[in-house]
C-alpha cells in the first residue's frame, strides 16, 4: 500500500454490507453448524480466525456462539456509538460478568449507578500525577527482575509475570507488613488458570458441571485471597494515616458527599486491580520482548536509546518523556498482540448501527486484534514497525482504530500506569539483557479473557558484554 502523508487525517472508509434498518435482518457472518454456530470458535489460532473473519465479511458480521447472537463491530464510527453515543443502551458482556465472581463489583464487572460512583472515587488515584509516584518502585521491582533472569533460552513470560506481580503487590500493598502476603501471587495465579481453563472461547459452551473442578478450584482461592485482602483492609483502616499506596488512596478516597468505600467495595477494587492490571502489563512486556528478539534492528534503536538517555543508572519518571522509541516499541507490541484482544458488550435493548438492527440481549464484539491489523488505517499492517507511531501516526488515525485499552466511558483507568510500569521495565531490561530468537519456539495464542501465550514466551536472553 501506497505510504500516506503525514499531516493528513486518515480517511475513515467502511467496507462490508450496510443494512436497511430491517429487524431480522442479520450482516454476513461466516457458516453455521446446528446448535454450535460459527466452527471457528474451535481453531487452534482463534485470533486468526477473528481478524480473517472481519477482513472477509467487513466492518458488521454476525454469527452465533450455541444459541447466542453474537455481532462482530470493526469500524470506529460503528465502536463510537457503542462506548460512548449509545453506552446506556449497552451493559458489559456476558464474560465479564462471569469475572464477577471473583472480582464482585469492582471497576471492571459493575454497571449503571453503582459503577459511575466507584470510577469518580477511584479514578483520581489513578491519574498520570498519582501514578508517578510509583515510578521509583516500578524500577526497583524491575532490577530486582533483571537479578533473576539468568542467560540462556528463558520463557520471559512467566519472568514479566513475577515482575508485574512485584509492581502490582508493591504499589497497592507498599505499606502493609502481613506475613502471609508471599501467599497472593500464587493465589492470584490459581485465579487466573481457573479462569482462562473456564472461559476459553469454546469451553465456555460446556455446562458448568463439566468445569466444575476448575469452579470450585476458584472458589477455594477465592476464599484465602479474600481472607488476606480483608485482614490487610482492616489492619489499615485501624491506622490513623492509611499510607499513599494505591489501598492507602482507595481507603481515603471520597465521594462528592464524603462518603468513601466499604471494606467489602475496597475487597473488590483491589481484586480488579490485581486481575486487570497484572497479566495484562505482563503481556504487553513479553510480547514487546519476543517482537525485539525478532527485529534486531529495533531492538538496536531501543537500547541506543536507552543508553543515550540512562547510560548505567536506574531510570526516572523525568526519563520517560525522553524515550519516545521505547514508547513506539511498546504501542507497536500493544498493536500487533494487544493484551486484551476482545472487548464486549450486551444490548440491553435493540439498537441500530450501521443499519442493523442489533436486537436486545445480542452480544457486540469489538475484536481489537483485528482492528489494529486493519489496511485502512495502519500501512503495512501485519509488520511490526515501531517507527510508525513516531511522526503523529496518534494524531492522524480515526479515534477508535488503537484500542489497546478500550474506549469511552469505560476505558482502562490504568492505563497511564501500564504505560509507565512498560516504559520503565523495558527501558530497564534492555540496560542489562539482549534478545534474540529462540529457533524451536513458536508462538501459539490462545483467546480468553486476555490473550494467553500457550507454553509461554521463549526467548534466547544474553547479559550484554559490554556491561558489567
Ligand atoms: C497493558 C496493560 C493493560 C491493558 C492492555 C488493559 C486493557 C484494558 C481494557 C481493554 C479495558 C476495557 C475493557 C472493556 O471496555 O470491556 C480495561 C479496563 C480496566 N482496566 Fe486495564 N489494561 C491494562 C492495565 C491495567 C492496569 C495496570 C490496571 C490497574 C492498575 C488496570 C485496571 C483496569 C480497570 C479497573 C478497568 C475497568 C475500568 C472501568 O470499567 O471503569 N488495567 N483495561
Amino acid at each position: 500500500m501506497e505510504a500516506r502523508s503525514r499531516d493528513t487525517p486518515i480517511e475513515v472508509t467502511r467496507i462490508g454490507a450496510v443494512g436497511r434498518g430491517v429487524p431480522g435482518e442479520r450482516p454476513p457472518g461466516p457458516k453455521e453448524i446446528p446448535l454450535v454456530g460459527n466452527p471457528r470458535i474451535f481453531e487452534r489460532d482463534s485470533l486468526a480466525a477473528f481478524i480473517d473473519t472481519a477482513r472477509t465479511y467487513g466492518d458488521t458480521v454476525s454469527y452465533h456462539i450455541g444459541p447466542q447472537l453474537v455481532f462482530l463491530l470493526t469500524h470506529p464510527d460503528d465502536i463510537a456509538q457503542v462506548v460512548l453515543g449509545e453506552q446506556s443502551k449497552f451493559m458489559k458482556g456476558a464474560l465479564t460478568h462471569e469475572l464477577s465472581g471473583f472480582l464482585g463489583r469492582g471497576l471492571v464487572t459493575s454497571e449503571g449507578r453503582f459503577w459511575r460512583r466507584q470510577r469518580k472515587i477511584a479514578a483520581p488515584s489513578f491519574t498520570r500525577r498519582h501514578i508517578e509516584k510509583f515510578a521509583d518502585t516500578m524500577v526497583v521491582c524491575s532490577r530486582r527482575a533483571l537479578g533473576t533472569m539468568h542467560p540462556g533460552v528463558r520463557n520471559v513470560h512467566v519472568d514479566m509475570m513475577e515482575m508485574t506481580l512485584d509492581i502490582v503487590l508493591e504499589t497497592v500493598f507498599g505499606h502493609a507488613e502481613v506475613p502471609d502476603i508471599s501467599a497472593v501471587g500464587p493465589l492470584v495465579e490459581t485465579m487466573m488458570e481457573g479462569f482462562h481453563r473456564a472461559y476459553l472461547s469454546w469451553r465456555r459452551l460446556l455446562p458448568r458441571l463439566a468445569m466444575k473442578r476448575t469452579h470450585d478450584a476458584l472458589a477455594d482461592a477465592r476464599v484465602q485471597l479474600d481472607e488476606i485482602f480483608y485482614g490487610i483492609i482492616k489492619q489499615r483502616r485501624a491506622q490513623a494515616d492509611y499510607g499513599d499506596d494505591l489501598l492507602g488512596r482507595l481507603l481515603a478516597a471520597r465521594d462528592d458527599d464524603g462518603t468513601g468505600m466499604t471494606d467489602e467495595q475496597v475487597r473488590d477494587e483491589v481484586a480488579t486491580i490485581f486481575l486487570a492490571g497484572h497479566e495484562t502489563t505482563a503481556l504487553s512486556l513479553s510480547f514487546a520482548m519476543l517482537l525485539l528478539a525478532e527485529h534486531p534492528d529495533a531492538q538496536a534503536r531501543a537500547r541506543a536509546e536507552v543508553d543515550q538517555v540512562l547510560g548505567e543508572r536506574p531510570a526516572t519518571m523525568q526519563d520517560v518523556r525522553r524515550l519516545p522509541y521505547v514508547e513506539a516499541v511498546l504501542k507497536e507490541s500493544m498493536r500487533v498482540l494487544p493484551p486484551v484482544y476482545l472487548f464486549g458488550r450486551e444490548a440491553l435493548e435493540d439498537v441500530e448501527i450501521a443499519g442493523w438492527v442489533i436486537p436486545r440481549g445480542t452480544q457486540v464484539l469489538t475484536p481489537v486484534c483485528a482492528i489494529h491489523k486493519d489496511a485502512r488505517w495502519y500501512d503495512d499492517p501485519d509488520r511490526f514497525v515501531p517507527e510508525r507511531w513516531l511522526d503523529g501516526l496518534a494524531d492522524r488515525l480515526p479515534k477508535y482504530a488503537y484500542l489497546p485499552f478500550g474506549a469511552g466511558a469505560r476505558v482502562c483507568v490504568g492505563n497511564h500506569f501500564a504505560m509507565l510500569e512498560g516504559i520503565l521495565g523495558l527501558a530497564t531490561l534492555l540496560q542489562r539483557l539482549e534478545f534474540a530468537p529462540d529457533p524451536d519456539f513458536e508462538l501459539q495464542l490462545l483467546t480468553s479473557v486476555t490473550l494467553r501465550p500457550k507454553g509461554g514466551v521463549s526467548v534466547r536472553v544474553s547479559r550484554r558484554r559490554d556491561r558489567a
